[in-house]
């Protein structure tokens, strides 16, 4: 067959000579999937990782990462999702129905908290709220079919009383499901986090943070080690169309190489900054896992055997400052952007007004202005210096 010019230039033989080694593996983009004939169409099991078939159901490259964050997790399988918040509403949607109970800690990151309302209105989902601190206000009863968990949960980072909220709900055959992006699979490991070995079912990345590391991908993964929880959360995936762009995923798999130094890096600043955090007046609290004095201490201590922790810390501001100095604190900084997410290069600053934050009493934190800070891996020096200066327009 004679072909146009037009033609050639998009049938021309298109592969190079294969098989060289790289330090990065090739790059798959997808949609379509060629298929070598007809039988092969027919024979088709979308849900076998080998028969590929489309590119919403996975590529070389979507897999490798997957696999990548499965082994970062100590899980089995991973499903890949656009955003961290897109992964947790794909296990709310994959484990709720109508009628069905959840309970989520009263610290659970806020647009997760959004998404349940949603399924509340929608579909008379049933949403409880415990206290993480107090492993008695979560009381499950026969609708209950879900806990969340959070270690350290947003915002306030109250270390939850992991080993007996998880004892519990195995108890009452509850599933669990840990939004591990503060632990990133590195503090502690979510599959195995005692000496019980007690495991939560699903853990939930927001790979936009430390996987990433970079500030500029959004991604979310879902990992579990049961291939049964695993084929429930596929088929919802599949149901719901969710995929991710390989060119994501490479860039995020490029970054695993060096997750845990980055890590362990913020996590060393973030201790200087809280050491001298916790020297100044104009602070009545410094919220941190490792803090003695913050809610939870000595359940991180439990858990995250080797005192790492993520490089978050927030302040409470005496309650003296208003909501114009707060701001103007937050203005003055220089190196601290102020900004949503974590786990990248900069820091980052963020504050909140607890109010309306919470719905259950909260006696172990004090009134007052709470600004979040986000360690990224500037010197933790400059990092105090920036404070410091900024607190001057106080
Ligand atoms: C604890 C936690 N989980 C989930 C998410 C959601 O991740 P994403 O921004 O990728 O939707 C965030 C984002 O800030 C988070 O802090």
């Amino acid at each position: 067959m004679k072909n146009s010019s037009q033609t050639k230039r998009i049938h021309a033989p298109r592969l190079a000579p294969q098989y060289i080694e790289t330090i990065q593996p090739p790059l798959y983009r997808a949609s379509t999937i060629i298929f070598e004939n007809t039988q092969k169409v027919f024979d088709r099991h979308w849900t076998d990782r080998y028969d590929y078939s489309y590119g919403t159901h996975g590529t070389p490259t979507t897999y490798t990462l997957a696999d990548k964050i499965a082994q970062l997790e100590n899980g089995n399988y991973c499903l890949l999702a656009p955003s961290g918040l897109s992964a947790i509403n794909l296990v709310n949607s994959a484990f709720l129905q109508s009628g069905d109970e959840v309970w989520v800690p009263d610290n659970i990151y806020g647009p997760g908290m959004a998404h349940l309302n949603y399924l509340k209105q929608s579909f008379g989902v049933i949403v409880r709220v415990y206290d993480p601190l107090n492993h008695h206000s979560f009381q499950p009863t026969a609708q209950t079919k879900l806990l969340w968990l959070e270690a350290a949960g947003s915002v306030t980072l109250e270390f939850p009383d992991l080993v007996n909220l998880v004892k519990k709900a195995k108890q009452h055959q509850i599933t669990t499901v840990l939004d591990n992006t503060w632990g990133a699979g590195l503090a502690f490991n979510a599959f195995d986090f005692s000496d019980e070995h007690l495991s939560v079912d699903i853990s939930v990345h927001a790979l936009t943070k430390y996987p990433s590391g970079g500030g500029d991908i959004l991604m979310g993964s879902v990992v579990t080690q049961e291939h049964k929880l695993h084929l429930k959360l596929l088929h919802m995936h599949a149901t719901q169309g969710i995929s991710v762009s390989g060119d994501d995923c490479a860039q995020i798999q490029r970054s695993l190489a060096h997750i845990e130094l980055r890590y362990q890096q913020q996590s060393r600043s973030t201790q200087d900054l809280l050491h001298w955090l916790k020297q100044q007046s104009e602070f009545q609290q410094v919220l941190h896992p490792s803090n003695p004095l913050s809610a939870g201490h000595e359940f991180w201590l439990e858990v995250c055997q080797d005192q790492q922790s993520a490089g978050l810390v927030s302040v409470i501001f005496q309650e003296k400052y208003t909501l114009e100095d707060i701001r103007r604190f937050c203005d003055a900084l220089q190196l601290f952007k102020l900004g949503f997410s974590w786990g990248g290069p900069v820091s980052l600053v963020m504050l909140y007004d607890l109010k309306g934050m919470r719905s259950l009493e909260h006696p172990h934190l004090a009134n007052g202005f709470l600004v979040r800070f986000c360690i990224g891996l500037e010197s933790s020096q400059d990092l105090i210096t920036d404070i410091q200066n900024a607190l001057q327009t106080l």
